[in-house]
């Protein structure tokens, strides 16, 4: 048996401005992951792929499952995008201990796991990069259209500050980020969100270019905050970015609850991560400070709470 595992992930700054080009900074999160193992059927002809995913109610063999769903066609793509002439039959099982809908990358940890499991038990190997390549192409069943980001930070597994198209650079902190991340326990459909913001964009490009270009100002500063210690700090940053966010349209009552709350209880700034309209928010702490930032955000209607600590 081989495994495949991937971490979920954060976007600390600059989601949404990131699929128009400007750069976003993001983290991965471990203490969750996607596990993808793959073991050998060689009772069975070889070329079959047996699918089990129990946490999405899931199991039977590929070309007998229905072909719409988007799990069934992401295995099926990433035995083609490997080139894999498995000689005996395989079963591929997925599973995930990462909310669905909640910001945290699960689609993009499965696509890197699951990438993972097949190349390490195919003996096929990957450089982190091509992974990262191949897990966006996988990304696209499940969410039309990713800036790549996801997939990046999560492939890499290093904090990293990323422009589409582009290598991800690793970002290095000068000191530790403490983060806590707080379920809104409201799903966000990534797909949804990214193609609402694409009418808005069309209906006023003007507010939308004006919003996308302060984001990138924003994730900039921070990244050289984050860096060198130096300029502007990053709480604030990180408020302000929601607020762009916010003018956007892609804030939620509950989301403003929540970062609202984790402000008054000390936290240095506070956001809603990734796509938005519910999902998570994250709120930059201290070690002192986190104990009480995260009961103020459980008091406040957080449903699930995550703590991780951004390093080199
Ligand atoms: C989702 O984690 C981040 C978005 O910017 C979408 C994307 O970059 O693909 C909302």
């Amino acid at each position: 048996m081989s495994v495949g595992t991937a971490p979920g992930k954060v976007i600390l700054f600059g989601e949404h401005a990131v699929v128009y080009g400007r750069p976003a900074l993001a983290a991965p999160v471990t203490g969750v992951q996607a596990r993808a193992e793959v073991v050998d059927l060689p009772k069975h002809p070889a070329g079959k792929v047996r699918l089990e995913a129990p946490q999405m109610r899931l199991g039977g063999w590929l070309h007998a499952m229905e072909r719409n769903e988007r799990l069934v066609q992401a295995v099926g793509r990433a035995l083609e995008l490997l080139e894999a002439r498995p000689a005996v039959a395989l079963l591929v099982r997925l599973n995930s201990n990462l909310p669905v809908a909640a910001g945290l990358g699960s689609s993009a940890a499965v696509s890197v796991a699951l990438l993972r499991g097949l190349s390490a038990h195919l003996d096929i190997p990957l450089t982190t990069e091509r992974l990262s390549e191949l897990s966006l192409e996988l990304e696209r069943f499940f969410h039309g259209t990713p800036s790549g980001i996801d997939t990046s930070v999560i492939a890499f597994g290093k904090p990293v500050y990323f422009v589409r198209g582009q290598v991800p650079v690793a970002l290095q902190p000068a000191q530790p980020l403490h983060l806590v991340i707080a379920d809104s326990g409201q799903p966000s459909e990534t797909a949804a969100v990214v193609a609402s913001v694409r009418v808005a964009h069309t209906k006023e490009p003007q507010l939308h270019e004006r919003l996308f270009d302060a984001i990138g100002v924003i994730a900039r500063e921070a990244r050289e905050r984050i860096e060198t210690g130096q300029g502007a700090p990053l709480g604030p940053l990180m408020d302000e970015n929601h607020a762009r966010l916010a003018e956007m349209g892609v804030s939620s009552d509950r989301l403003e609850g929540l970062v609202a709350a984790a402000r008054q209880a000390g936290a240095q700034g506070a956001k809603l991560s990734g796509a938005g309209r519910g999902g998570n928010i994250i709120a930059l702490v201290t070690p002192e400070t986190a104990g009480t930032v995260g009961q103020a955000l459980r008091k406040a209607g957080a449903v699930g709470l995550l703590q991780t600590v951004v390093e080199a």
